[in-house]
């Protein structure tokens, strides 16, 4: 299966790009396909023309993350909640499309520097996602990023590894089940 993993911060020194490396090694270990997709490393401006109307030029990376999308079984999204949300530049990401989500499969990382694990990002990420047209699935929440892994993605907090391992069973059932039939 093929997942789009997509970082959700670009800010300088962030600790959650640690957890999308984690979760695409991990798929990889299991034979998946996956496309890291990182916002630190794409050109994207506010909102202008959006993928699916006639009113003008796309961002070439917009429109480059449009083709992944269409082609994901599942997108796996990165976030670290910013002032109990999402970041921003992830929003503008998403909100560049809208009917390519259509029935997509979702699933979410969220990282916080201290104890709440991000469960405020993941409440607003279940409604973006239902609003969108996507299924909103499994998630993972990791709480002290530094302790839990380490610069090179590696797991400090020996009580995340089973936790990382369900995270991958689940993802990787919830999307096999929602496969369109070839
Ligand atoms: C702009 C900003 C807002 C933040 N707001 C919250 C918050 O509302 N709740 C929280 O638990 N952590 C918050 N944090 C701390 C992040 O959880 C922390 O930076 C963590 O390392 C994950 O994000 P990172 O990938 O940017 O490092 C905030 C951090 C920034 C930079």
């Amino acid at each position: 299966m093929k997942f789009l993993n997509i970082v959700g911060t670009a800010r300088e020194g962030r600790k959650s790009v640690r957890a999308a490396k984690k979760v695409d090694e991990l798929l990889q270990e299991k034979g998946e396909e996956t496309f890291f997709y990182d916002l630190k490393e794409k050109e994207i401006p506010p909102v202008g023309n959006r993928t699916y109307t006639d009113e003008g030029p796309v961002p070439e990376d917009i429109q480059d993350l449009r083709e992944k999308v269409l082609e994901a079984d599942c997108i796996i999204l990165t976030v670290p909640e910013y002032n109990h949300s999402i970041p921003g530049i992830l929003k503008t990401t998403i909100d560049y499309m809208y009917p390519e989500y259509d029935e997509k499969p979702f699933a979410y990382v969220t990282v916080s520097g201290g104890g709440f694990g991000g469960v405020r990002a993941l409440s607003h990420l279940h409604d973006i996602t239902l609003e969108i047209g996507g299924q909103p699935g499994p998630s993972i929440q990791i709480s002290n990023i530094s302790k839990t892994l380490n610069e090179d993605a590696e797991i400090t907090d020996e009580a995340y590894r089973d936790r990382f391992n369900n995270f991958i069973e689940k993802v990787q059932e919830f999307t096999e089940k929602r496969k369109p039939v070839q």
